[in-house]
């Protein structure tokens, strides 16, 4: 009864011995296989001096592309940039006006554009009709749509609109099938596919005008949520807008000056007009696009 105790006891001292007393010395290790060279850990400093930069991990070389990030746009279309450019016309390996490319894009569009869109392009989808869509899809049929560059539409499909009125449809749409998607959409608008009907093409500009607000204003899209006659539709009409007082979700109340226009603009979320949803988007607007769209805003009194 007693023997095997004492062994015990005496097996836990030595063992707990082991532990506790700190060292300069490494551990013994019967096989070291490298395991305590000198070697750089990753997120941790450069002590060895061998970067410039002091740090140990090294950022990709310029240039390298992840798996799964290869910008698949270029394999098929040149300079649509991330709005769509000023891109015309559909790429070259695409025989747009070929009726089966176009009976291929009414499949995907029945499936994917549809629901919002309608199956007629008229926004008169179900999702639509059902109200639950801050922002309602517009029309196809709707002018300025029939405008629309094919890029800008290519850039719809891929990137979404404003800041996710309208989702990415990237990961579910191939490239391929966007394009045809957008043939389809032409047949539809019944206008000439590459050029669309009166498309605006903004040339650039050196000095703020209110007549580069005009272009603007149907080039960037303001036209869809902005009337100019007085018409409520999902943003504030802007007759009349500058020097009204105007009424703050968050309570109090503002004047439309040049200074309110223009954190308006560049920061919507900062004032919400009241009774109006926080629909309006953050768009990428130059200093002289802002200028000009408000000296636009205030042209229409
Ligand atoms: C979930 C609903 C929904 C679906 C599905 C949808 N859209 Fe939209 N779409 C919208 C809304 C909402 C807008 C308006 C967004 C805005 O103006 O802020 C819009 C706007 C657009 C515009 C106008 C872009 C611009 O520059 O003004 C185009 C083009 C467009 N959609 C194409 C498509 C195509 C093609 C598909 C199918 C691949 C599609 N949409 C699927 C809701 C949808
Ligand atoms: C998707 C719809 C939508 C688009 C597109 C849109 N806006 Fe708006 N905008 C709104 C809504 C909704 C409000 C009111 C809520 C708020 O104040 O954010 C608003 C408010 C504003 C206001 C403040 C107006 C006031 O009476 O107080 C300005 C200025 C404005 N927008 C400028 C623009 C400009 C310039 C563009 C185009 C570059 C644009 N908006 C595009 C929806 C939109």
């Amino acid at each position: 009864m007693r023997a095997p105790l004492l062994i015990a006891l005496v097996l836990c001292s030595t063992l707990t011995a082991c532990r506790g007393g700190e060292s300069d010395k490494p551990p013994v290790h019967f096989i070291p296989n490298m395991d305590t060279q000198e070697k750089g850990k990753a997120y941790r400093r450069d002590t060895t001096g061998l970067f410039a930069d002091g740090r140990m991990m090294r950022a990709p070389v310029e240039g390298t592309v992840a798996i799964g990030h290869l910008d698949e746009d270029d394999t098929l279309h040149e300079g649509l940039g991330t709005d769509g450019g000023t891109t015309q016309k559909f790429p070259v390996s695409i025989a747009f006006d070929d009726a089966a490319v176009k009976e291929h894009g009414k499949l995907r569009y029945d499936i994917y554009c549809a629901t919002c869109h309608g199956v007629l392009g008229d926004g008169k989808g179900p999702t639509a009709l059902k109200g639950g869509l801050m922002v309602p899809p517009p029309s196809f049929h709707d002018p300025r749509l029939k405008g629309l560059l094919v890029g800008k539409i290519y850039a719809a499909i891929k990137n979404g609109v404003n800041n996710g009125n309208m989702p990415s449809y990237a990961a579910q749409i191939p490239v391929e099938d966007r394009w045809k998607i957008i043939a389809y959409v032409r047949q539809l608008q019944g206008v000439p596919p590459e050029s669309g009907e009166g498309a605006v093409v903004v040339p650039a500009a050196t000095v703020a005008s209110a007549e580069h607000g005009a272009l603007l204003y149907k080039a960037k899209g303001c036209v869809a949520c902005h009337t100019l006659d007085g018409t409520r539709t999902v943003g504030p009409t802007w007759k009349g807008a500058f020097g009204r007082k105007e009424a703050l979700a968050s309570g109090g109340e503002v004047t439309v000056d040049d200074a309110y226009l223009k954190e308006s603009i560049l920061k919507p979320m900062e004032k919400v007009v009241a009774g109006y949803p926080p629909a309006m988007p953050t768009l990428p607007l130059t200093d002289i696009e802002v200028d000009s769209l408000i000296l636009f805003i205030k042209a229409q009194q």
